[in-house]
């Protein structure tokens, strides 16, 4: 059965190359998309690049109905490299256009990681009022100074768009915001601020944030620093966010800053931790005294959110790896998968602690087909359920939150994933280490993940989404959230849940979530 499953794949695999010499033989642009996709391990509803490596989303913004996703690219191999800002469009955020190369590297260095804007008032002048540019503004990376053993090698630049995002025109005064000696200096997200009517710029600088103001996008003014005594610094400082959101059920409103840490997530390597506070225009403040982290899986890296929302959502997308093994995933003709794209929610518990909850978007449903639903579920004794696979599937059901639980994935030789609830202790736990092909790099698989949570008398959803080689758990909605990739050398085909005695599960339902490639 196993071999039969393996010839298959390659004849699928030899397939989709005959048919892909086809296409570009019918079509003069070379999209491997049209056929691709099919790969082992490939991702059916997560985005991934047609081809070669991908890290950091970048640029996220919405514009004329259509959501902008920049990505670091490098087109030439699978590994890490001379970084472009690879691109694609979505109308809905669940099925993706690929597009051309938007930013390629030039004399200043290789476009690291940023942020885009629609300058609606024209204030940088590179459009007009009737058709305002899309700015992107985005971090220069100097490889020959760094190769030198310099510290000035990371710089911001801009540049423009004037056809929402298809073609993009570098300035000509770049860099805009120049650099003497910070070794880490980049990741530059803009925002509109309209209470002082000013755009403003938060990069990282090593171990702490430097928020800027600018009228025109050009000119910028440093205005205030942030964390350098706050927070988790095991490494240095990434891809940061601020925003303001509403507080759940409340008229009050908070401003939330992203930092992205490596290493020096809670489960180990890259992560992103968050802060709960105040942006007066000028610097940013918070009570907060220890990390929160919007994830306690190992791959939910460099996420942030997009400008420009329509209903002002606040729309989070994070790259689906960790630089501990980004590098070395089994997987060949393209590299790492994003997130789903989800919403961020602001809460307060009953002791003023502020929370960020982050769950997938409603929209997943146009995608999904429900194929099993029961009432209860009786798990005093073991749940099973065998599918013939379960790896483009949700799992959907509602737990006491307070009692013990134990979710096994997996197939018959062994590979599985774990989901544990241990209310006694307080400790939620994912384990990956038989989860299939875990050994192309010890830090991938070495030791089962954790998660303290408050246990409550009442209910609480469990959520599992499954693709081809990820999986993204959300507990209570988004509140405990475990994202990981997974390399199953075979489908998982079977289900097990097992809980205390006289324990139930309610409204269980499982869906089919449909490929977002599959007519490409
Ligand atoms: C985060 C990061 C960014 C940088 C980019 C380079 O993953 O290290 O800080 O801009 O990747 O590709």
């Amino acid at each position: 059965m196993r071999r039969t499953y393996k010839r298959t794949r390659r004849l699928a695999a030899v397939l989709a190359v005959i048919s892909l010499l086809i296409a570009c033989k019918k079509s003069s642009v070379n999209q491997d998309s049209e056929v691709a996709f099919q790969e082992e391990f490939r991702p059916q509803f997560h985005f991934t690049p047609p081809a070669q490596w991908m890290n950091d989303p970048n640029g996220l913004v919405h514009h004329k109905g259509v959501y902008h996703l920049f990505y670091q690219h490098y087109p030439d191999s699978n590994v890490w490299g001379p970084m472009h800002w690879g691109h694609a469009i979505s109308k809905d955020l669940v099925r993706w256009e690929h597009k051309p190369i938007a930013l390629y590297p030039d004399q200043l260095g290789y476009i690291f990681s940023g942020s885009a804007v629609v300058d609606k008032d024209n204030r940088s002048g590179f459009g007009t009022s009737e058709n305002p540019p899309l700015v992107a503004i985005y971090t220069y990376h100097h490889m020959a100074g760094e190769k030198a053993g310099r510290k000035d090698f990371q710089t911001q630049g801009i540049a423009y768009s004037l056809d929402n995002g298809d073609s993009w025109t570098k300035y000509d005064g770049n860099p805009v915001i120049g650099n003497k000696d910070i070794k880490d200096f980049r990741d530059p997200k803009v925002f509109w601020h309209e209470a002082t009517h000013q755009w403003v710029l938060v990069l990282v600088a090593g171990d702490h944030v430097k928020l800027y103001r600018s009228d025109n996008l050009k000119q910028w003014n440093l205005m205030s620093e942030f964390g350098r005594d706050i927070g988790a610094h095991g490494g240095v400082w990434e891809c940061p966010d601020l925003f303001e959101i509403g507080v759940e059920g409340s008229d009050q409103k908070k401003w939330v800053l992203l930092v992205s840490v490596n290493p020096g997530a809670p489960n180990g390597g890259s992560g992103t931790q968050y802060f709960v506070g105040d942006f007066d225009g000028t610097s940013f403040s918070t009570d907060q005294d220890a990390a929160q982290w919007i994830d306690q899986g190992r791959d939910n890296y460099a996420g942030v959110t997009y400008n420009n929302t329509p209903d002002q959502d606040r729309i989070f997308i994070g790259w689906m790896s960790n630089w501990d093994y980004a590098q070395t995933t089994p997987t060949d003709h393209w590299r790492s998968a994003m997130t789903l794209p989800r919403s961020l929610s602001l809460h307060q518990d009953s002791q003023g602690q502020f929370y960020l909850k982050n769950y997938p978007l409603e929209q997943l449903s146009v995608i999904s087909k429900r194929i099993v639903e029961k009432k209860s579920i009786d798990i005093s004794q073991t749940f099973t359920l065998s599918r013939e696979h379960f790896n483009q599937t949700e799992l959907i059901f509602d737990m006491p939150m307070s009692e013990p639980m134990r979710l096994n994935l997996g197939n018959e030789w062994g590979e599985q994933i774990t989901l544990t609830m241990d209310p006694d202790e307080n400790i939620m736990t994912f384990d990956r280490r038989q989860s299939g092909s875990v050994d192309f790099d010890q830090k991938f698989a070495v030791a089962i993940q954790n998660q303290t949570y408050k246990v409550a008398d009442r209910l609480a959803e469990v959520r599992m989404i499954i693709d081809a080689s990820s999986v993204e758990v959300f507990i209570d909605r988004g509140r405990y959230v475990f994202t990981n990739q997974i390399f199953p050398t075979e489908p998982y085909t079977e289900l097990d849940i097992i809980g205390a005695p006289g324990a139930s599960i309610e409204n269980f339902k499982i869906n089919n979530i449909n490929s977002i490639w599959q007519n490409e």
